[in-house]
């Protein structure tokens, strides 16, 4: 019996899905997080699942449920998600919405760390995580077919996008204004532009759900050949 085919005009696409913030142990009971909801990238997964395509969805540490006919892999730190996102290849798209961790602690110690009475603080010695995205736009073997990163910035919001595009090697880069008055960040809402080589498309305030389907549709219209 043949699998009944998936409409939809991702239908035989697989699109990868990064989301939610990375968490980084310090101890046992401590880890460095951020303001990551998870939100915009679980909305690109549903999007992209409703619109046909086998998607995978790798996040970090998130209170959302699992969107229907995703692929859901649970990972704690950005080297889990790096490992997650190697097994998910070859995929048509990738799309990173995960706010991961720059910086891991250089040792994650097996015990709590505790007050010494010295009053001075312990030092946490950080080392840089390694960048998935780029590992992707640099991949030798399995660069996905179209890759596309978000950049969330507080200043120099499309200076700092096209540098990401260029250093990290990808295919657009979905600039979102994350200033704290815009409430981008955690909320239900996202005001994005879509910067590319092509140059810069600017979209309304939109409910990330929105973001979500309209970045699907421009996903398709690019395997369309549109
Ligand atoms: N990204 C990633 N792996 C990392 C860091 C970032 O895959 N270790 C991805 C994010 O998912 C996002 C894009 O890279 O799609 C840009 O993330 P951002 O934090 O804005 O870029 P950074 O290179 O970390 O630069 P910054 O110093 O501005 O944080
Ligand atoms: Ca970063």
């Amino acid at each position: 019996v043949l699998a009944p085919q998936r409409a939809g005009r991702l239908a035989g696409r697989k699109v990868l899905v990064t989301a939610g913030p990375t968490h980084e142990p310090i101890d046992p009971v401590r880890y460095i997080a951020n303001r990551s909801s998870g939100r915009q990238g679980f909305a690109i997964a549903a999007a992209a699942a409703e619109e046909g395509a086998d998607v995978v969805l790798v996040s970090g540490p998130v209170s959302l449920a699992d969107p229907p006919g995703v692929n859901v892999v649970r990972v704690e730190t950005a080297r889990e998600m790096m490992a997650a996102v190697e097994s998910a290849l070859p995929v048509d798209a990738a799309v990173m919405t995960a706010a991961v961790a720059d910086w891991r602690t250089e040792a994650d110690s097996g015990h709590k760390i505790k007050k010494d009475g010295s009053g001075r603080p312990p030092a946490l010695v950080l080392v840089e995580n390694p960048d998935i995205l780029a590992t992707l736009g640099h991949h030798p073997s399995a660069r996905p077919k179209l890759l596309v990163g978000f950049a969330a910035e507080t200043d120099d919001l499309i200076a700092n996008a096209r540098a990401k595009l260029d250093r990290k090697g990808c295919d657009w880069i979905v600039a979102n204004d994350v200033n704290p008055e815009t409430g981008n960040m955690g909320g239900a809402f996202n005001t994005v532009r879509i910067v590319s080589r092509a140059g810069i498309e600017e979209w309304p305030r939109l409910a990330k759900e929105d973001v979500a389907r309209r970045l699907v549709g421009r996903i398709a219209d690019h395997f369309a050949g549109a």
